[in-house]
């Protein structure tokens, strides 16, 4: 933006200050985003920062019951990930979509996370649109990961325990990977169920801590609607120690 020169240092920052939240302010009057995974752990976080910082939103449910809200600004649309028409249904009038997808309750099958991906990759192909963003665990292999001893025995243990969902799993990246879409696959530890919203670190090669509150992760998925720095990538995020 070009300032008059006859403005100060600090009138031209508060101009900028004022500029830069007119367009995050404008930028959320005017995008709508699909919500799939919103009744889950992290996913109630994501709905309520969304609700606080006035999005408009559509959200896919299975079970109508595990939302309720007289926020005027959401639409639900009730169904199942796995269901193509269910994905194009929620997607539609859309400009991005975030997953916070997982097994649920009762759980779903251990294939959901490739099914519903396809599905997506898919339906977003079909109505145009570009921006994907999704979590899942620090057990997904890139070929950029360094992984230090920690993340190496967490996913090996996964492996171990629950071959098919984190076999599925990094199935879901191969098929980003080989996607059009600009998408970004946030790697989480543990997620802590908590308000707290921490500093949080990231790395493209090694999960940088233990734990990531479910409060600064929201905002993190929230933030990558007006961030390019991830996309392509799967990024692990977690509080800084
Ligand atoms: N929790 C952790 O500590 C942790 C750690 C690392 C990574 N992650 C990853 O983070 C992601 C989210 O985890 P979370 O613990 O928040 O998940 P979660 O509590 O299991 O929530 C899963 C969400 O997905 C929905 N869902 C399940 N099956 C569905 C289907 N067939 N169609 C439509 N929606 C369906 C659930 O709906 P319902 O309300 O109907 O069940 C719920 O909204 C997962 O990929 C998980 O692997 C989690």
């Amino acid at each position: 933006m070009l300032l008059p020169a006859c403005l100060s240092k600090s009138d031209n920052f508060r101009l900028s200050y004022y500029f830069q939240n007119f367009i995050k302010n404008k930028m959320k009057q005017d995008i709508k985003i699909a919500v799939i995974g919103g009744t889950g752990k992290s996913g109630k976080y994501l709905v309520r920062a969304l609700i606080n910082q006035g999005y408009t939103f559509k959200l896919l449910v299975r079970n109508p019951k595990n939302f309720q809200s007289d926020y005027p600004n959401v639409e639900v649309i009730i169904g199942d990930a796995s269901d193509y028409n269910a994905i194009v249904h929620v997607i539609k009038g859309c400009d991005a979509v975030i997953s916070t997808l997982g097994l649920g309750i009762p759980p779903s099958e251990p294939t959901l996370f490739s099914k519903a991906t396809t599905n997506i990759i898919e339906a977003m192909q079909h109505c145009n649109m570009q921006r994907y963003i999704v979590t899942t665990g620090l057990n997904v292999n890139t070929p950029f990961d360094r992984k230090g001893q920690k993340a190496t025995f967490a996913t090996n243990w996964m492996y171990e325990n629950f071959p098919v969902s984190t076999t599925n799993k990094q199935l879901e990246y191969d098929l980003l990977a080989k996607s059009e879409l600009n998408w970004t696959l946030v790697r989480l530890p543990q997620i802590e169920l908590v308000d707290e919203k921490p500093a949080i670190a990231t790395s493209l090669e090694d999960c940088p801590g233990d734990k990531i509150s479910a409060a600064s992760l929201a905002d993190f998925l929230i933030g990558q609607l007006s961030d390019k720095a991830f996309l392509k990538k799967a990024p692990f995020i977690a509080n800084l120690p």
